[in-house]
């Protein structure tokens, strides 16, 4: 696996691949790796020729108060992790290269960024497609993985994608749980031993709404965050960001739950960390 750390050379590489007729796909991260960005990287395997893993801790996605400065880094762990699915490429650019001086762009996809994630995180999102926008001119994939814990931030990338014509394939791969049902994230790291029964109650939460829309032949959007709030209230270090019930297309709130209705929660611990999960609650 090569590591490059600058756009021209990424660039470079995909060309010439590109010109050979093979196919580029690329997984972007913000790394310390675990078993759910491998599951990107090994679903882009199967797809393409050649695999570009991007590592880039983007400061124009947090937030002043966030977490920024203690994100968990180790690029030389991250590169025998990538290396060991059959990467082809580590991208790790600087900040000072990504955004030097001047950098004045901004881009926004409207809608779909005002609420859940983007209305408890202002900026967040522009970050996140600025970043994302700059990364797919700099590795010019034919595909794209992004991970659905993140389902906000998947269908604002898709809508980005369509609305600027990006020639990209995106695909988005389901969550990769730990045995005990907590979805996968970096930010997991951050969690101590006593504060994980509190991270399990998103995961607890999703399944208790599962098992009402089983059991009952109509069940509510108000039954349903009701039944999610208890579990997770039970815990004393959570603070509920939101609980929200939307159409997976449009994440407009639902006002019946059905097959295209997703659960999206947001939790804090200890208002120290922030954590996401999401679940279809009929049909999953
Ligand atoms: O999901 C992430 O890790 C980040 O938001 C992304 C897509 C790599 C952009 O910085």
């Amino acid at each position: 696996m090569k590591v490059v750390s600058t756009a021209v050379d990424i660039q470079a590489l995909s060309l010439t691949y590109r010109r050979k007729g093979l196919r580029v796909g690329l997984v972007p991260t913000m790394g310390w790796f675990h078993e759910g960005h491998l599951a990107l990287m090994k679903e882009a395997r199967k797809r393409v020729d050649k695999v570009i893993v991007s590592l880039f801790v983007n400061p124009l996605q947090f937030g002043p108060n966030e977490d920024l400065d203690s994100y968990p880094h180790d690029l030389d762990r991250d590169c025998v992790l990538a290396e060991g699915v059959g990467v082809d490429l580590l991208y790790a650019p600087d900040t000072k290269l990504m955004y030097p001086n001047g950098f004045s762009t901004n881009v926004h996809v409207r809608g779909l960024t005002s609420g859940l994630c983007g209305g408890d995180r202002p900026g967040h999102f522009d970050g996140v497609t600025t970043v994302v926008s700059k990364l797919f001119n700099q590795t010019l994939p034919h595909v794209a993985v992004f991970g659905e814990k993140d389902f906000q931030q998947l269908a604002v990338i898709r809508r980005l994608v369509q609305d600027l014509d990006f020639p990209i394939e995106i695909i988005g791969h389901p969550i990769v749980r730990e045995k005990n049902g907590l979805a996968m994230s970096s930010r997991n790291s951050y969690l101590k031993a006593d504060e994980m029964a509190a991270a399990l109650s998103l995961s607890q939460g999703i399944k208790q709404a599962q098992k009402l829309a089983r059991n009952k032949q109509e069940v509510s959007v108000q039954e349903i965050r009701d039944a999610v709030a208890h579990e997770i209230l039970k815990h004393r270090e959570c603070g509920i960001d939101y609980i929200e019930v939307v159409d997976k297309t449009s994440l407009q709130p639902c006002s019946v739950v059905n097959s295209q209705s997703i659960l999206l929660l947001a939790v804090k611990i200890n208002s120290r960390i922030r954590l996401l999960d999401n679940s279809q609650i009929i049909g999953s």
